[in-house]
């Protein structure tokens, strides 16, 4: 496929090319900045599209920053758009950054199975599309897909509930006698293909434990679609858990000892909800609460003993995976893949390049997310980024 699409891009290059020389013309001044490097292409220095979700997470905004900056270093042009997760001001920014002569684009898409017609429009033109850590859905026309392993990531949510309630040891075995406990299950937006793969690595761990009596759902809601937090929003998993807490807990009788939360913004909607209704006060201990992203205010939480753990994703890396992947497409080559089987996208399996997580709790939040420079000491004691 990707022989084919690059046969199709030489035409492309000379279709564009009044566009590419303009382009570079005014380009960065980065390495490699404007000029035709000698790899016969003479594109180098092209407008590159860049479509994210929403700066509510600040996950993206830092996928934003990261994959903007890598471009220019690489000496591309950029166009970074928010679309404010909504999904027809994505397709209008995905519009506009094809009339506007994008050679490439980088999609982290909001609904994965929204953008057929863009998708079209970029493959009528031979512009090659890199799905970003969202898998964009229904499309023959996705040409590349950067992520993080997403079954893995909802394996290692699963794990750590378990070893924060104590179900499992430090090593993944599990303790004699344990339980039961009682845990509520949350998962992220039924239109991002990713949910599914949390959802499904987490409860492949959670299952037998729930099939065996140690960990108990009091609320009987397990199936995803039940659980799923439409769009990711805060307010939704605040809202879901307050519902359960009046539906199943307002007896007395049982507590909430584990919430499986896909997201640190979710995992901070189910907290609130959880301490206005008297949890981490006198004897009602603040459950066991995952999460995903090592946001700051999360990791200040989990310093805190109040959020037990988070999913660390280092969004540089996959900022640059798609730095390289748009090169190597821009360049004439094929981007190295790493995987070739998991993600199928209902018409294809999309070659993708895995990244793999860690997962962080108190232990080693220092280690994974400071000395790593992902974030500053300072950051994670106010738990707010630095603009
Ligand atoms: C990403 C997560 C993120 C979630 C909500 C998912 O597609 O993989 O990292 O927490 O979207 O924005």
């Amino acid at each position: 496929m990707a022989r084919k699409l690059w046969a199709k891009r030489g035409l492309a290059a000379l279709a564009t090319g009044a566009v590419a020389v303009s382009l570079a013309a005014c380009g960065g001044s980065g390495a490699g900045g404007g000029t035709d490097d000698g790899a016969g292409d003479g594109e180098a220095g092209g407008l590159v599209g860049v479509a994210m979700p929403t700066e509510t997470y600040e996950r993206w905004v830092a996928d934003g920053d990261a994959v903007e900056s890598g471009l220019e270093a690489a000496g591309y042009e950029v166009d970074l758009q928010f679309a404010g997760d909504d999904i027809p001001t994505q397709q209008q920014q995905i519009d506009a950054m094809i009339n506007s002569g994008a050679e490439a684009l980088i999609i982290a898409s909001i609904d994965g199975t929204a953008l057929g017609s863009q998708l079209e429009a970029a493959a009528a033109s031979n512009i090659p599309v890199i799905s970003y850590d969202r898998l964009i859905r229904d499309s023959e026309n996705v040409d590349f897909y950067v992520t993080f392993d997403n079954y893995e990531v909802g394996v290692q949510q699963g794990t750590s509930l378990l070893t924060g309630l104590g179900v499992l040891d430090e090593s993944g075995e599990p303790i004699a006698d344990a339980g039961p406990f009682n845990i509520e299950l949350f998962a992220g937006s039924p239109d991002d293909n990713n949910a599914g793969f949390f959802f499904e690595g987490a409860m492949s761990v959670l299952q037998p434990f729930i099939d065996d009596g140690t960990v108990v759902v009091p609320s009987g809601q397990t199936e995803f679609g039940t659980v799923a937090i439409q769009r990711w929003e805060q307010e939704g998993a605040q809202t879901r858990m307050e519902d359960l807490l009046t539906s199943t807990y307002s007896d007395g009788d049982a507590v909430v000892n584990g919430v499986l939360a896909p997201a640190d913004v979710l995992s901070r909607g189910v907290i609130t909800a959880l301490q206005n209704s008297g949890y981490g006060e006198g004897d009602l201990t603040i459950p066991i609460v995952t999460g995903q992203d090592a946001e700051a205010a999360s990791a200040r939480l989990i310093r805190e003993g109040v959020q037990y753990s988070t999913i660390f994703k280092d969004t540089r890396l996959l900022a640059d995976q798609a730095v390289t992947a748009a090169t190597a497409f821009l360049e004439g080559n094929e981007p190295e893949a790493n995987d070739t089987e998991t993600y199928d996208n209902g018409v294809q399996v999309v070659p993708s390049f895995l990244l793999p997580t860690v997962i962080v709790t108190a232990d080693n939040l220092d280690a994974e997310l400071i000395d790593s420079g992902y974030l500053t000491e300072e950051e994670v004691a106010s738990g707010q980024v630095d603009e």
